[in-house]
């Protein structure tokens, strides 16, 4: 699945994803600014924080009371589109895409 990441100012980069993998594991991978994953996806830090696509709010288990109490910690006010990024594994077929937040750390 491709992983279109969108940054604050607006420019996208694409990224071919695998399957199992998170969309924060794909951009730390990748080289992808923004998403920092500093505790390497435990739900510990809120620096994988994205917007997720409206429409695609619907394709991934809902947020979890761990992330919910992270995503209160993020340096971006949380939107109701919000998640960490960490949380959202890729599947087969299934592209995603992220807003990345102005301020990430
Ligand atoms: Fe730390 Fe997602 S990488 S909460």
């Amino acid at each position: 699945p491709k992983v279109f990441y969108t940054q604050p100012d607006g420019a996208e980069r694409v990224v071919d994803g695998k399957v199992g993998d998170s969309v924060m594991r794909t951009a730390v991978q990748n080289g992808v600014a923004g998403i920092v994953g500093q505790c390497g996806g435990v739900l510990s830090c809120a620096t994988c924080h994205v917007f997720l696509a409206e429409g695609e709010l619907d394709a991934y288990p809902p947020v979890s009371e761990d992330e919910d109490e992270m995503l209160d910690c993020a340096a971006t006010d949380r939107e109701p589109n919000s998640r960490l990024s960490c949380q959202l594994v890729l599947r087969e077929g299934t592209d995603v895409h992220v807003t990345i937040p102005p301020e990430q750390l």
